[in-house]
């Protein structure tokens, strides 16, 4: 048997992936540098062995492949990557296809993408959403890099892809590092859409003195309504599970510390390099770097004593909680949507806004219904429109940011941490500011360093009055 494509990596992504792939009737070929890893998983693939060639050098998985070969790797990103092509490159033939489907940094894949350039080598950079489950039932599949290498693979990609309404949830997404581009930024709204659910469930335990097991109920029922999603849905299961040791509701042991790998934070940091504000994930990626300040956390409560100081529960209260997320969600996509939109222009890319919305519907750790409004929402409209001006959002919108503001500004004055949803609300508020306060700004730059001015009442640029100068 000839494989159709290879997977090097047999991790818990690259091995469900190679599951997904042999199971949808695609004979694929696998390599893990640990060779005790490829046995392991090749016996433990039950009656889906038949669709698998499990090898055990490089060289004997290169041949297995039928030419032109499509070779996914699924290993840690960054510098593995780099030495994983350099071990490849000696062993393929013209048309041969690299696709790297980890959390890359886009910037390597356009960098990857380069070095490949003319040497008849292939680069595919493919974001893959959804978690070991996605990758084993159907992830979300963000793909980057030339269009035909794409159209050699696009049948295996959206066979294994999830499904939403019969419609696959896998795209094409433009040239180079467009599919990481759009994949991190998925992460960075995957952190904001976490880090606002956080805030409010530390409303409900710190403000409203609900144990998990009050508060579990209270998302499910959300995940009934508008806001409806993948993270609602598990937000409600982990408050309702309690810990196998010591009965106790798991998350009351489980430490207050978040991890991050670095995807959120790239998105920050691009917002930041195309001048584009995405507050809410910047937020996000702050808070978990303040959550991994334990000790120094402890010591200032110590300082200054506990903050929060109990709400009181009121049926409006939890009321204005749902409303204060779908507020905070809608200004925390309007950013992600902004900088892609931004992203875009400036990479020559044309990512369709539309479709990326359409293939985070489902498989995805950020899928919700939600994403169907947005897909619709951009759908004809212009690539640099804000979701916050198209009218299904300004309809949602208005309704949604009182609950958003009394939420911000109780928890402000009980002393509860809220920094997405007040970086939402603050978004929001100077986003619809015809009129805005950088007037002064303009003043100080000018008083200061001469930078000039426009006016309001005529063109040009102008300096003030101040009566200095530095002669
Ligand atoms: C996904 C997830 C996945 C992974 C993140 C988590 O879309 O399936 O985003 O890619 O869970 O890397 O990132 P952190 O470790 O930074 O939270």
């Amino acid at each position: 048997m000839e494989a159709e494509i290879g997977l090097i990596g047999l991790g818990t992504m690259g091995s469900n992936l190679a599951l997904n792939i042999a199971e949808k009737g695609h004979d694929i070929a696998v390599f893990n540098r640990t060779t005790s890893k490829t046995g392991a998983f090749f016996e433990a693939a039950g009656e889906l062995r038949s669709n698998i060639i499990p090898c055990t050098s490089l060289e004997e998985f290169v041949q297995a492949i039928r030419p032109p070969r499509p070779i996914i790797l699924m290993i840690n990103a960054g510098q593995p990557v780099d030495d994983q092509i350099e071990a490849l490159k000696p062993l393929l033939s013209h048309d041969d296809i690299v696709i790297d489907a980890g959390n890359a940094n886009f910037r390597d894949t356009m960098r990857r993408n380069g070095v490949l350039d003319g040497t008849g080598l292939n680069f595919i950079g493919m974001g893959v959403s959804g978690g070991e489950v996605g990758a084993r039932h159907g992830p979300s599949i963000m793909v980057g890099g030339a269009e035909a290498s794409y159209k050699r693979i696009e049948q295996v990609l959206l066979d294994i892809s999830a499904q939403y309404e019969g419609q696959a949830c896998c795209a094409w997404l433009g040239e180079n590092g467009a599919g990481h581009f759009v994949k991190t930024i998925h992460n960075g709204i995957e952190y904001a859409d976490m880090q606002m659910i956080a805030e409010i469930y530390g409303i409900m335990r710190d403000g409203l003195g609900m144990a998990p097991k009050d508060t579990a109920p209270v998302f499910a029922g959300w995940n009934e309504g508008r806001l409806n999603s993948y993270l609602i849905e598990i937000t409600a299961a982990v408050l309702d599970t309690e810990d196998a040791e010591t009965g106790k509701p798991i998350v009351d042991i489980i430490l207050d510390r978040a991890g991050q790998k670095g995807t959120g934070r790239w998105s920050a940091i691009e917002a930041q390099q195309l001048g584009i504000p995405a507050t809410g994930i910047e937020a996000a990626v702050a808070a978990r770097s303040l959550s991994a300040l334990k000790d120094e956390r402890e010591a200032a409560e110590k300082a200054y004593g506990s903050l929060g100081e109990a709400l009181k529960r009121d049926a409006a209260l939890l009321e204005d909680l749902e409303l204060a997320l779908l507020a905070g969600k809608i200004a925390a996509y309007a950013q992600g949507f902004a900088v892609m939109s931004g992203a875009s222009a400036d990479y020559n890319w044309n990512l369709p806004l539309p479709e990326i919305a359409r293939i985070w519907r489902a498989g995805c750790i950020i899928r919700s219904q939600f994403l169907s409004t947005i897909a619709d929402a951009f759908e004809g409209a212009d690539k640099e429109t804000n979701l916050l001006v198209v009218p299904a959002f300004v309809e949602m919108m208005r309704e949604a940011q009182a609950g958003l503001r009394r939420v911000v500004a109780r928890a402000a004055a009980a002393g509860l941490p809220v920094p997405a949803l007040s970086s939402a609300l603050s978004y929001f508020d100077m986003y619809r500011q015809g009129r805005g306060t950088a007037n002064l700004i303009q003043g100080q730059r000018d008083y200061f360093g001469a930078h000039s001015f426009e006016r309001i009442d005529k063109p040009g640029a102008f300096h003030g009055p101040w009566g200095i100068s530095a002669i």
